[in-house]
């Protein structure tokens, strides 16, 4: 009945298979409804992690709990500015404070979205990311003394999903992101990452051999955490990553007992498995004159006339008397110049948990030890393979600042992220600030020769251009003047470069906001300091609506717009798929957030928009199940 099964998918085969030994025929109709049924078989479901909420996103209070709210909501739509608040030791000045190293306070959602749309930060760090570590609360369902670790298991992997989304904007093409996790959530976290970066841009997990104790009071004693490690690059990213170099280990391998002059050397395998025929599987006489065959199930790795050639240049070696089996001879000065990283790694090579705990100790040994630092040696690991001098290295969520410290004395630059204020004053802060004195003496600082100097610069993720007035959005009280000028700027994606009356230039788009009253007169003198061919989008938060006609018929494609209605209404309409976000490729202009363009505008400003609402309760997310 059937002709040709090539190329069908295996269901279909099996179901085919089937129904031939059943020695059934099915004929017409029948036939149809049996392919429908397969069909519906082999298409019904889908490989999938699906959990409570996952179209919703996360609010994060300050107190370290989340709540749900509509992706339109616009305390996690808006793009927060990123306020100065102090630097330390040598650093940029000016506009070019993204070029410098950073750290900043705030939740890492807030930073990272900032990070990625703030034109002053983009232009220096979108793609330009070559390693990201994230060492998240792990949802261990503990209380550390410094942060909480117990979310519901949706909210942790929403709250890590909507980080990791912001993250990818970042990474370079052939950069990595490490996340740090243990056996708390790793399986759900393997397969959301798969969801947000692709199954193919899945690299390996790392085992770190975290505690080398015996815990007698578990049925199994934990000693290991995982690192999931993702490219874009995927299994190619083995050609952008750096070995790692040979330790003495490693190097002790090669000797050289005949005194070749090629140097050391050490013993390499000569047989490859399977059996091959293609003059693979000839006989060798040893010196002592014993007869030598490929084992069972194996051939040679050359033909006869290469090992021959091998023999006469001294590359072969049958052992002292020359009665062993011929092996090859590997020279340490032509093997590749490093080693290849493996994904087990043993607290001796890399530390372990109490060694980091350790390490914060000897800095801060007054203080109240931080629950969870990593070792030094884990980080100068993790930066060594996937980074050069030079490189961006970023961790939205530092604790002591492990990552920054140890990115710092290896030369990269940093950009670390933090929420608890307390945590950045008591540890990460003064422990970089040691870091840049040169007068932080442990972790890898004698490894990696690092002597002091550089510097970074403080920022804090400013409040919301927005609050909520008896249920009704208006704008916040410091949204004044140019700090309101700054912020509607953000949310158009202009750059912020006041230029008297303008505030930001976009291609050939002005944008001019006014802390007040749009009024026909207003939009005359906008209009005619427009150079030709310009348009312009002017805010205000108050507009008369004749303001908006007159400005279009003075400057073709300009719009008026009302703040902050517009745009609240803009983070409304805007499409926002957690999973699709990346797939679907950037929002739709006419609904999103992001300016309209000149000419295809929609115009909110004649000043008829209402007040928008403020969102509606929302659920209470820590603990929620
Ligand atoms: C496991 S610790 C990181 C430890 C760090 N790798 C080190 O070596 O010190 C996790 C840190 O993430 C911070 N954190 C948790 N949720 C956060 C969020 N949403 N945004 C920013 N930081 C967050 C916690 O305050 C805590 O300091």
């Amino acid at each position: 009945m059937f002709v040709d099964q090539g190329g069908l998918p295996d269901a279909e085969k099996r179901a085919r298979e089937a129904l031939s030994r059943s020695g059934v025929t099915l004929l017409g109709a029948d036939q149809a409804e049996w392919r429908r049924g397969v069909a519906a078989e082999r298409y019904e479901g889908r490989l999938e992690l699906t959990w409570t909420n996952k179209p919703l996103r996360l609010l994060a209070d300050e107190d370290g709990a989340y709540e749900w709210v509509p992706p339109a909501d616009y305390r996690v739509a808006e793009v927060r500015l990123l306020d100065d608040a102090g630097t330390v030791g040598q650093t940029r000045s000016g506009r070019s404070r993204a070029r410098g190293n950073l750290l900043i306070r705030g939740d890492a959602l807030n930073a990272l979205t900032s990070l990625a749309e703030l034109p002053e930060f983009a232009r220096e760090l979108v793609g330009k990311v070559r390693l990201v570590y994230l060492d998240p609360p792990f949802n261990t369902q503990q209380s550390f003394l410094h942060y909480d670790d117990a979310l519901e298991h949706s909210v942790w992997l929403t709250m890590m999903r909507d980080r990791l989304l912001q993250v990818k904007k970042l990474l370079s093409d052939e950069g990595s992101v490490w996340v740090h996790c243990d056996d708390s959530e790793q399986a759900y976290l393997k397969v959301m990452m798969d969801e947000v970066f692709g199954r193919e841009s899945f690299v390996a997990s790392v085992v770190w051999e975290n505690f080398y104790g015996r815990s007698n009071a578990a049925a199994i004693s934990n000693s290991h955490n995982y690192l999931l490690v993702y490219s874009p690059l995927g299994k190619d990213w083995r050609y952008a990553r750096n070995l790692q170099p040979r330790d003495e280990r490693s190097r002790s391998k090669y000797r050289n007992p005949d005194e070749d002059p090629r140097g050391l050397w050490r013993n390499g395998p000569i047989f490859a498995s399977e059996e091959r025929h293609e003059g693979l599987m000839y006989s060798v006489t040893t010196p002592s004159g014993r007869v030598v065959q490929p084992p069972k199930g194996s051939h040679w790795r050359m033909k006869r006339a290469e090992f021959d050639r091998m023999v006469a240049d001294g590359r072969i070696t049958f052992g002292d008397d020359g009665d062993n089996a011929p092996a090859v001879k590997l020279f340490l000065n032509e093997v590749q110049d490093g080693l290849v990283p493996r994904s087990w790694w043993p607290h001796t090579e890399v530390g372990h948990s109490q060694e980091g705990k350790r390490e914060v100790q000897a800095l801060f040994p007054g203080e109240l030890p931080f629950g969870t630092p990593k070792p030094e040696r884990l980080l100068a690991r993790i930066i060594e393979v996937s980074s050069n001098a030079g490189d961006i290295v970023l961790d939205c969520f530092q604790g002591s600042g492990t990552t920054a410290a140890v990115a710092h004395k290896m030369g990269r630059r940093w950009v670390g992220v933090e929420r608890s204020a307390d945590t950045l004053d008591t540890y990460a802060i003064p422990r970089l600030m040691k870091v840049v004195e040169g007068t932080d003496a442990g972790g890898v600082t004698e490894t990696v020769s690092w002597e002091g100097g550089g510097g970074f610069r403080l920022l804090e993720v400013a409040p919301s251009m927005f609050e909520q007035d008896q249920g009704v959005v208006v704008l916040a009280d410091w949204a004044t003047n140019s700090k309101l000028s700054e912020a509607t700027a953000a949310q158009l994606h202009f750059t912020y470069a006041p230029d008297a009356p303008f505030v930001g230039l976009k291609g050939r788009t002005r944008l001019a906001v006014i802390d007040g009253l749009v009024s026909e007169d207003v939009v005359r003198v906008l209009a005619a300091a427009c150079a030709d061919e310009e348009r312009l989008i002017v805010c205000g938060t108050a507009v008369d609506p004749l303001a908006g006609k007159l400005l279009r018929e003075l400057r073709r494609g300009s719009t008026v717009r009302k703040i902050p209605a517009s745009i609240l209404e803009e983070y409304r309409q805007a499409r926002w798929s957690p999973v699709a976000a990346e797939a679907e490729g950037p929002p739709d202009v006419r609904t999103s957030a992001v300016v309209h363009e000149p000419g295809e505008a929609a115009d909110y400003g004649t000043g008829e928009m209402p007040d928008v609402e403020a969102p509606g309760a929302t659920q209470r997310a820590k603990g929620v199940s």
